[in-house]
């Protein structure tokens, strides 16, 4: 038995077996600053029960915190409530240690399972299924798109406690495993970035989802998600169901982001010119260089703005590289309810522009000026030019905000 990895408790029956990956920096393109967790639990029924597991290189640090509170062999049961591999990744190396009698998963995430390892005689459970696991209660919710075909939920309805997958998360390493214990200001960061990078295309699900669990009566003591630290007080649980509600709404803030890239400094110029006209007309607006900034915190800035103005230099009749890959990214995020503006500079054929513009038309942002271009260096009556833009940008986020 490992005298260092220890199992940790965090209800009467319930114990934290996961593990903390201090060092990761990339998460499927997402920049994880604070690295993560990838939470497991153990549940004490007379059936000891196994909820989900970890990322596979953390398989034997989840065997040896499992082992600080019972032989892994004695493990009965294991629900998988998601299949991606960040938490299923080690989950066929401790089926083959632990040999449970049964696995759970619902009827996609049994699919999943089966397509992704070869895992036969997964058992699928109904949404609304119960599992009786000796003395305490196990129910399933399917929350199926949130955030794959797979997902749902477990509650353990004698503690009232939620094990919510990857829902209330966020990428967060650290050995405090309660929110309680952490500075606030650190989980509306992360908690923020975890939902534009990950949840923003789900929004209607998601706010349909806690309506749902609004209108069933369900209250949690505690939710313990799969990343990230778990909520045990009626503050946090307020908390992180608020802020769900609200990134879910996708409602325009006063504030702007503006997103550029330059190969000489121009597009910056004009960038920081539009910042101007955003700020002197009420808009609060971050400068955002893709040099700079990483598109997962361009994300997020997203999430929390009304407004998304976009600047390219042309390279080689095209987007600037780094422009291409931020709008991409954000095109699949699906953000919603933006208004903004193209710009940017060009030496002779200065096709990158419309081409913004055309990617925001199909993004769904409602252009509030006509796409600015500029021939090599913006001269003052460009610059000014770009500061009516912001405000032109400004005024119709407004109307929109109120
Ligand atoms: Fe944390 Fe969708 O996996």
């Amino acid at each position: 038995m490992s005298e260092v990895f220890k199992a940790r408790r965090i209800t009467d029956n319930v114990y934290w077996v996961g593990a903390v990956d201090w060092s990761i920096r990339d998460f499927h393109g997402y920049l994880t600053s604070r690295g993560t967790t990838y939470n497991a639990f153990l549940v004490m029924g007379e059936k000891t029960t196994l909820i989900d597991a970890v990322k596979k290189p953390f398989g034997e640090e989840l065997l040896a915190r499992i082992a600080s509170v019972v032989e892994p062999e004695r493990i009965d049961y294991v629900v998988s409530n998601h299949a991606e591999p960040d938490h299923t990744g080690a989950l066929p190396y401790v089926l083959e240690r632990v040999k449970p009698e049964k696995v759970f998963a619902s009827k996609m995430g049994a699919k999943a399972l089966a397509e992704h390892y070869g895992l036969d005689g997964v058992t699928a459970v109904e949404n609304g299924g119960k599992l009786d696991i000796g003395g305490l209660t196990l129910s399933f919710m399917e929350t199926r798109m949130l955030h794959w075909p797979d997902s749902m939920f477990t509650i353990l309805e004698e503690e009232r406690l939620l094990f919510s997958q990857d829902a209330f998360g966020m990428h967060l390493a650290g050995l405090e495993l309660f929110a309680d214990e952490i500075e606030r200001s650190v989980l509306e960061c992360e908690g923020a970035k975890y939902y534009a990078n990950i949840l923003t295309p789900y929004s209607k699900l998601v706010a349909a989802l806690l309506a749902k669990v609004k209108a069933a009566g369900l209250a949690f003591d505690v939710v313990a998600p799969d990343h990230g630290p778990i909520y045990r007080t009626p503050e946090d649980i307020e908390w992180v169901l608020g802020a769900y509600e609200r990134w879910a709404a996708q409602r325009p803030a006063p504030r702007a982001a503006v997103v550029y890239d330059s190969m000489w400094g121009s597009t910056d110029r004009m960038a920081r010119a539009i910042a101007e006209g955003l700020t002197a007309s009420g808009v609060e607006a971050k400068v955002m260089a893709l040099g700079a900034c990483h598109r997962s915190d361009v994300a997020t800035e997203v999430l929390e703005s009304g407004a998304l103005v976009v600047g390219s230099p042309t390279l080689n009749n095209n987007l600037f590289p780094t422009v291409a890959d931020v709008m991409s990214y954000l095109k699949g995020l699906k953000f919603s309810n933006l208004v903004g503006a193209a710009f940017g500079s060009y030496g002779w054929s200065g096709e990158s522009v419309k081409q913004v513009a055309a990617l925001l038309d199909e993004m769904g942002v409602e252009q509030a000026a006509p796409p600015l271009a500029v021939k090599y260096v913006p001269a003052e009556a460009d610059l000014k030019a770009c500061r009516e833009l912001g405000s032109k940008v400004a005024k119709a986020l407004l109307e929109r905000t109120g």
